[in-house]
Order: structure tokens, then sequence, then C-alpha cells
């Protein structure tokens, strides 16, 4: 339970600034607690364009404040930790991309959302774990050799379920790649032989390939929500659990591996929250050289005859 006296604060702040509060599904529960707004990716990305307020304090990595801040150049966009970076967004460079291109220059790239706004810049489209397959399906019929970047485990995943070979960076999410193992799956399976599992693509392969139903954060949310089985395992950032089990207090959900935590969505406090916006600190910047061009895959992937925007 929360302070009131904490509570009373955040609302006197957020209407003094003009301020709203978005955060990922991974977030503490007493961020969750506070939020405005909870979602995955892609739903964070497509609210960042609909609110009307002059400030977004952004509970969650610093990519996701960072696709907020081109998406919203007039806004304030603030991170209660500069230091709440994605390790897989680290794993590719602008030189290395660059390399990459010259070395395949009629590729398409697709980057998913977990990159920095120079990597965007240099992206044909993003995708997000929501929407991947629908944006790779629809690439397809332009006949073209795609570089997909930066997680190899999403890549992989998507390339083999829409058959198009990708040139396949190898980047990956140390949390969902290194602490969600097949023996997890295994374990999990014998004790609860009557939950139905579900994993977040940026898993490996061998994971995928035991599990029910492979979904973006958002769509594990939806999916339960709308299913009749009652018993779940739950195959990514722990997080999730919390807004899992209170959106549905009849359903039993089971972490598939309780070490799958990620350290920088769990940077975010409440007392930074409130710190951040008292200070209006933190405040997340591209240059708008940068923005301008971070933009259009951005803003591709998000429109629905996005398609016609991908000629080359
Ligand atoms: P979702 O888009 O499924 O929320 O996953 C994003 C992510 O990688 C957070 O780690
Ligand atoms: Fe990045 Fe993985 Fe953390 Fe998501 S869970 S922010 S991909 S390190």
């Amino acid at each position: 339970m929360i302070d009131k006296k904490i509570l009373k604060e955040l609302k006197k702040l957020k209407k003094e600034k003009n301020a709203v509060i978005l955060a990922h599904i991974y977030q503490l529960p007493e961020i969750q607690d506070i939020a405005d707004f909870i979602g995955d990716s892609l739903d964070l990305s497509k609210k960042a364009t609909q609110i009307n307020a002059d400030v977004i304090v952004f509970c969650g990595v610093h990519f996701m404040a960072e696709t907020a801040a081109i998406l919203n150049p007039n806004k304030k966009i603030l991170i209660p930790d500069i230091h709440a970076g994605c390790p897989m967004a680290e794993m590719i460079t602008l030189k290395k991309l660059k390399k990459i291109k010259q070395q395949n220059e009629k590729s398409l790239v697709v980057s998913y959302i977990n990159t920095s706004a120079s990597i965007k810049s240099e992206s044909d489209i993003c995708c997000t774990s929501a929407n991947a397959i629908d944006i790779i399906s629809n690439i397809i019929q332009f006949n073209k050799e795609i570089i997909f970047i930066p997680d190899r485990n999403l890549g992989n995943y998507v390339q083999k379920t829409c058959k198009k070979k990708m040139l396949i960076w190898n980047g990956f999410c140390p949390t969902h790649n290194n602490f969600i193992l097949p023996d997890h799956v295994v374990l999990a399976k014998n004790k609860f032989p009557k939950a139905e599992i579900l994993v977040h693509p940026e898993c490996r392969y061998e994971v995928i390939a035991l599990a029910n139903h492979v979904m973006s954060t958002g769509g594990m949310c939806k999916y339960i929500k709308t299913c009749n089985k009652k018993e779940f395992i739950i195959g990514t950032e722990t997080g999730i659990l919390y807004k899992l089990r209170k959106d549905n207090p009849t359903k039993s959900f089971y972490p598939l591996s309780p070490l799958a935590i990620c350290p920088n969505m769990k940077k975010i406090t409440l007392s930074k929250v409130l710190d951040t916006l008292n200070n209006m600190k933190n405040i997340v910047k591209v240059p708008e050289n940068i923005r301008r061009k971070a933009y259009l895959p951005i803003i591709k992937m998000l429109k629905p005859n996005w398609q016609q925007h991908l000629s080359k």
C-alpha cells in the first residue's frame, strides 16, 4: 500500500507540471499502481502520440523514453533513472550497422524497438514483439533481403514463423536469454501440468519450441483476460505477474523462471519518480537531426498503411 502522503504529493506535482506517468508492464508494483497507463512497447509508443500533457514521466528503460521523445518533440520526457538502459539495445553500434548496410546495400533494415535513436535513424522500419510477425510478413511481398537487428531470438522466431531467411544480428536480452531455459519449462510442466505456457519471443528458440504460445507482454495480458483457462506459466520478466494477478484475480500465475528479473527496469522507484518530477530532472533529448530520421521508422510501424512508405 502506497503512503497517502506520497500519493497526495504526486497528484499535486502532476497537476502543477501537467504531467502523465507511463509505465512498462515490467515495472515494480508501486510504479504500476501510480501509472496513468501501463503497456508493452507498442502500446506505450502509441500512447505517447495520443497524450495531451506537457510532461511524460516514462517509467521504463531508456530506449522507451527516447521513443516517446522522438514522437513528441514538443513535450518534456523524463526518465526517473537515467541509468536504466537496455543491454540488448547496446549490443549494436552505429558504426557496425553502417558497415553491415554497406555490405548489403539493397536490404531493408528492420530494427526492434529496443534500439537507440541513432540506430533507428539508420533503419527502414521498426517493430516490437507485438507486431514483428505482421511487419515481416508484409515486407515479404517486396522481395527484399532483410537485416533484422538487434535481437537474435526474436529474429530467429520471426524467420521461422514467416519462412523468410534474414540476416540476423547477434544481440539478445540477458534476462530472457540467460535466465529462462528449457529446463525451467520441463520443471514447470511437471509441477503445473494443467497450466498453459506463454513465453516472450526474446526467449531462446529451445524455450519457444516447448511453449503453448509466444506473445509480447501486452499480448499475454490481452489473451489471458479473454481465455477460459485458469492456470498460466509465464515466461518473461517477472514484473508482469503483478499486473496479471491484479487484472485476473480468479486465475493462477507461475513464473517460468523466478530469476527472470531485468535489473534496469527495477531501477525506477517511487522516490525517483517524485524527485524527477519535482525537479524536472533527467530530460530525455534527441538531437533534432537524428530525431527527424528516427521518427520515420517508428511512424511507419504505427501507421496502418505503412507498406506504401517502404519503397527503397
Ligand atoms: P514488450 O514489447 O513485449 O513489452 O517487450 C519489450 C521489452 O523487451 C521489454 O524488455
Ligand atoms: Fe532490455 Fe531485456 Fe530488460 Fe527488456 S528485459 S529492457 S530487453 S534487458
